[in-house]
């Protein structure tokens, strides 16, 4: 339990969610009725509110714009057959969401704003909650600094801000993902494990040269070799090879330390999966191809859930898969699906009730 939190909250007059279909839901488009806003000035955070879904009004000096201090998360909230409402692990989102913020010089969000405020949000908002398979509340807390000034310095104000968004699938399709060998998302010591904007500004280029070339993302990879794998777009990446799973590891400090990919580690070691999280090499995935080791490749994300990876192209050479080698996939999603259904046990107290 979490210390009572002052917040004032102001309903809107009519609601939009009459005017969306919940059963037929783009990733992202829609929002709910309200939003969470919280200020942070002279070392610490006040005015924290529930109010209506609104544009907000911004200094074009804002600190954020210009030298990019501005972090997320991603996490889901779903209900259950009997209509309760439960958002999935939202303490590992409170905890990577601090430990962005701390490489990006920005104050920590305590847990009673982050986690309090997110509950409350949701309960104002609870009808927004899909209930059709694959969808959910995707619920985007984020941060930005609000320092009006161009001086390059940490920003000493900030906000804090929650919004909701009803959505279906991120990737309706399995994917086609390339190798990337000429640009590169993160460095030892840069700000890859960090959910911090610029990420994916830094990582737009790169997806859409690959687009060009009729695949849907890249596989980064080491900003020397280019050969040591990293992450997919917005996605960690798993290698089912015949007798193992082998996942990059976060030791370097240049990939996301994904909750959903902690959640599927979890699960394929209930199943009892041998799972390596060390550096995987491209060269290694491509002499497991070539010997028919290599089984298939998913990758995972709040967004994504999993994604089935039709075909890991590096350079010319292409491994394509095809539903019928989605087994080990299958089957961890099976069981993530049915944890936050309530038909598996909750061991490991992933649910957390609104
Ligand atoms: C998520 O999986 O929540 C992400 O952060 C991906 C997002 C950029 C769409």
């Amino acid at each position: 339990m979490v210390a009572a939190l002052d917040i004032q909250v102001t309903k809107v007059e009519r609601s939009k969610l009459s005017e969306i279909n919940l059963d037929n839901l783009p990733f992202g488009k829609y929002f709910t009725d309200h939003m969470l806003e919280a200020e942070y000035e002279n070392g610490k955070w006040t005015n924290v509110e529930i109010k209506p879904y609104q544009p907000l009004l911004l200094d074009p000096s804002l600190a954020a714009i210009h030298y990019g201090q501005s972090i997320f998360e991603g996490i889901k909230a779903y209900k259950d057959a009997a209509g309760n409402a439960f958002i999935f692990r939202p303490y590992d989102n409170l905890k990577r969401f601090n430990l962005s913020a701390l490489r990006m010089n920005m104050p920590e969000v305590p847990e009673e704003i982050f986690i309090e405020g997110m509950r409350r949000l949701i309960e104002v908002d609870k009808e927004w909650i899909p209930g059709k398979k694959e969808h959910s509340l995707y619920i985007r807390p984020f941060m930005f600094a609000t320092d009006c000034m161009l001086g390059v310095r940490p920003s000493t104000t900030y906000k804090f801000l929650i919004i909701l968004s009803p959505t279906g699938p991120y990737f309706p399709r399995p994917m086609k993902i390339r190798v990337e060998e000429k640009y590169t998302r993160a460095v030892k010591g840069g700000v890859g494990f960090a959910k911090n904007a610029g990420n994916y500004g830094g990582s737009l280029l790169a997806a859409t040269e690959a687009q060009a070339e009729g695949y849907d993302q890249v596989l980064w990879t080491d900003a020397v070799e280019h050969k040591w794998l990293q992450e997919v777009g917005m996605m960690n990446v798993f290698f089912v090879l015949k007798d193992k799973v082998v996942t990059p590891s976060l030791e370097d400090g240049t990939i996301l330390n994904g909750v959903t990919r902690n959640s599927v580690i979890t699960v394929l070691k209930d199943m009892g999966a041998d799972v390596e999280e060390r550096p995987v090499h491209v060269n290694e995935i491509v002499a497991a191809h070539k010997t028919g080791e290599l089984k298939e490749v998913f990758g995972t994300g709040t967004a994504a859930t999993i994604a089935y990876v039709e075909t890991l192209a590096y350079g010319k050479y292409e491994m394509n898969f095809s539903e019928k080698d989605w087994e080990l996939s299958t089957e961890v999603k099976r069981r993530l699906t049915a944890i936050r259904d309530k038909e598996l046990p909750d061991t490991n107290n992933w649910l957390f009730n609104i």
